[in-house]
């Protein structure tokens, strides 16, 4: 069953994360096969779309966390609390975090390993930037990335992880990386973790993922799902990607 996380960032307010939530949720109405979704709205929007969601088998990811149980950190989230409304998984290290909140791999190997800790699923965000990919040395990079979260000491090795392999230069750019080169990477990202003893792993892709060319990622046997950011925040592009999800799916 493969998989789409829809990470709506910072671009929906509640009642439309509300809204996109119910969609989906029509979209999936009388489908035998439910494929595995979703959804990531913004920390306010959580408790209202985890009701809107209701006992569905469509899921709700926060998008981030604090790396301490709890604590006197101001305006921060934990883990407890996302897992008290019933938040299934968290999106950790995305490459915006890093860029714009200077998370670094050691923050996101606590975040990883605290959200294992609490029962929230985490999904690590690794990916190269541009001059490293021109450079050739995209495969050195992301498994420098990989190696500082699951490498680490705290991290359960028995722990179910998932990965998205999201390319910073294919982020809200619209240029994606190419299926082959996708494939590659899984499969070294796959290879690391197993020789860690984490054999539980799932490998989603995501950057510029759209309906047009979903269907070649999701069909590759290295892929285990994507992770979508613009093209999951419009109903007619999100409804569109589950269709696509179930044919791969079915
Ligand atoms: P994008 O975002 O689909 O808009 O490129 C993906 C992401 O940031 O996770």
């Amino acid at each position: 069953m493969k998989t789409l996380v829809a990470n709506w960032k910072m671009q929906l307010g509640v009642r439309e994360s509300v809204a996109l939530a119910r969609g989906v949720l029509r979209a999936l109405r009388g489908r035998r096969e439910v494929p595995n979704v979703l959804l990531a709205p913004s920390f306010p929007a959580i408790p209202e779309v985890v009701k809107a969601l209701g006992r569905s088998r469509v899921h709700v990811a926060a998008q981030n966390m604090h790396e301490e149980e709890s604590g006197a950190y101001t305006g921060e989230v934990s883990a407890k609390s996302l897992k008290e409304l019933g938040v299934r998984a968290v999106i950790i290290g995305h490459s915006e975090r890093r860029a714009f909140f200077g998370e670094d791999d050691v923050r996101v190997a606590r975040k990883a390993a605290q959200a294992v800790l609490t029962g929230v699923h985490p999904i690590v965000c690794v990916g190269e930037p541009l001059a490293v990919r021109e450079a050739g040395e995209a495969a050195g990079y992301v498994h420098d990335q990989l190696a500082a979260v699951f490498g680490a000491d705290e991290m359960p090795r028995r722990a179910r992880v998932t990965v998205a392999y999201e390319p910073i230069w294919a982020i809200g750019t619209g240029v994606t990386a190419s299926v082959h080169d996708v494939a590659e990477m899984h499969a070294a990202i796959r290879t690391q973790l197993s020789s860690y003893g984490m054999e539980r792993v799932q490998v989603l892709y995501g950057g510029s993922v759209t309906p047009e060319n979903a269907y070649e990622f999701l069909h590759h046997e290295a892929v285990d799902g994507v992770l979508v950011g613009g093209a999951s925040t419009r109903l007619g592009s999100l409804v569109a990607l589950l269709d696509i999800l179930g044919d791969v799916t079915s």
